[in-house]
């Protein structure tokens, strides 16, 4: 029988300091301690769960190493983990691998980048955010933009040639001349791929107050769309392909893991806060690094589980059109109905339909996917499937 894709997530929760919009699970100061104190009880996890079978019946297609800033810890601790999960991959299948690691700017170094190509790391994603040094900082960012460039120019150095850039827009004070700053610096950088992610204001986040207080303003929605569109048509003059609302890459080059997270494939997270989605069940880890690593070492392994959602067929396929509509190509109708052997044009006809009318979906061969008008308001798209 043929094996299932799994893709394997790994969250390292620490950063030098937490930036001022963010909510991610990630901790400042922590000591080196607890740091690896941390690894270990996360390679403990993996090992939990190979002893148990988890993996017996998949093969592991992508590797994602996220944070916080996995850059931020030693190298070391990264290889160890790594080491542990190559013990289920068979050599063979190693290559063929995308084993992505996050990184920061302003916490790496030569020796760092050497010991990531050795142990066989072929994906970078370097968040940069934005090329203006007043906004870097009033995002509480611990990096100027000449440091991104210089680390920018030692991955390449290193041989690291597929790379993600995150950038952010809809930023306080952020203006169009900004955007076209940055779409400058992407040409001359050229990446493999491109993230642009609009701001979401998270409450419990320093930004937060600040908006909330008048201290800063957020651009209108009406400058926060001319942003996105400008970026947009930018960059597809530069020959990346939008694949997803905030992604772009160059042929070849879009992101295993996150496809295979829009198309509904399944993955296994470990470590703090890290999600999973096994057997159409979604459940994740405490956010509490305590008791994270209290459970794991009195191997009380499943004890850090929640269990957010133990799907019916129905909710399995709703979240089918809510999770592959994120794509600009859409949501494949064979692909549809090879996985629930119904089409959903008939399935979903009334909603289809509607949102039609209202200019937000179109059908377009065997694809439906969302109109221009659809990515602004891709919200009232997605009610539509919950
Ligand atoms: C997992 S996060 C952090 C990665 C890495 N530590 C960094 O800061 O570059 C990945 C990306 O999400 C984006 N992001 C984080 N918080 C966000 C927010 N509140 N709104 C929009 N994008 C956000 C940033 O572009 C960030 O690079
Ligand atoms: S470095 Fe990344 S993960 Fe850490 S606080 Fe900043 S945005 Fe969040």
């Amino acid at each position: 029988m043929d094996k299932k894709e799994l893709g394997i997530y790994i969250h390292i929760p620490f950063c030098k300091k937490k930036c001022e919009y963010c909510d991610f699970v990630s901790f400042e100061n922590c000591s080196e301690n607890i740091q690896e104190e941390y690894v270990k009880c996360l390679i403990k996890e993996i090992q939990y769960n190979i002893d148990i079978g988890i993996f017996n019946n998949y093969r592991i297609t992508t590797i994602y190493i996220g944070g916080g800033t996995p850059s931020y810890i030693k190298s070391k601790y990264i290889e160890g983990i790594l080491k542990k999960i190559y013990e289920i991959i068979p050599n063979n299948e190693l290559e063929n691998t995308e084993i992505t690691l996050e990184i920061n700017p302003g916490t790496l170094t030569n020796e760092k980048l050497e010991n990531y190509k050795q142990s066989k790391i072929n994906r970078i994603s370097i968040g940069v955010q934005s090329t203006n040094n007043t906004l870097l900082k009033m995002l509480g960012r611990i990096h100027t933009y000449e440091e991104f460039y210089e680390n920018y120019k030692l991955l390449k150095n290193t041989g690291f040639s597929n790379i993600n850039v995150d950038f952010m827009i809809g930023l306080p004070n952020q203006t169009l001349d900004d955007i076209q700053k940055c779409i400058e610096q992407i040409k001359m950088l050229s990446p493999k791929h491109v993230s642009v992610y609009s701001l979401i204001l998270e409450e419990n986040t320093k930004l937060f107050d600040k908006i909330n207080s008048n201290e800063l303003e957020v651009p209108n929605e009406d400058l926060e769309r001319k942003m996105y569109w400008k970026i947009k048509k930018e960059l597809e003059n530069l020959g990346y392909i939008h694949y997803e609302i905030s992604n772009f890459a160059k042929k070849g080059y879009f992101s295993k893991h996150n496809l295979n997270c829009w198309e509904q494939k399944e993955y296994i997270g470990f470590g703090v806060n890290a999600h999973s989605y096994l057997n159409r069940i979604r459940f994740s880890n405490t956010e509490n690094i305590k008791e994270y690593i209290k459970n794991i070492n009195e191997k009380n392994y499943l004890e850090n589980r929640k269990i957010h959602e133990i799907q019916t067929i129905e909710e399995e396929q709703n979240e089918f059109m809510l999770l592959g509509l994120r794509k600009i190509k859409g949501v494949s109708i064979n692909s549809f109905k090879e996985k629930f052997n119904k089409n959903p044009l008939f399935l979903y006809k009334e909603i289809i339909v509607k949102l039609e009318k209202e200019g937000l979906l179109k059908v377009e061969q065997d694809n439906i996917c969302l109109t221009s008008k659809g990515i602004d308001c891709a919200n009232l798209v997605w009610v539509e499937f919950v």
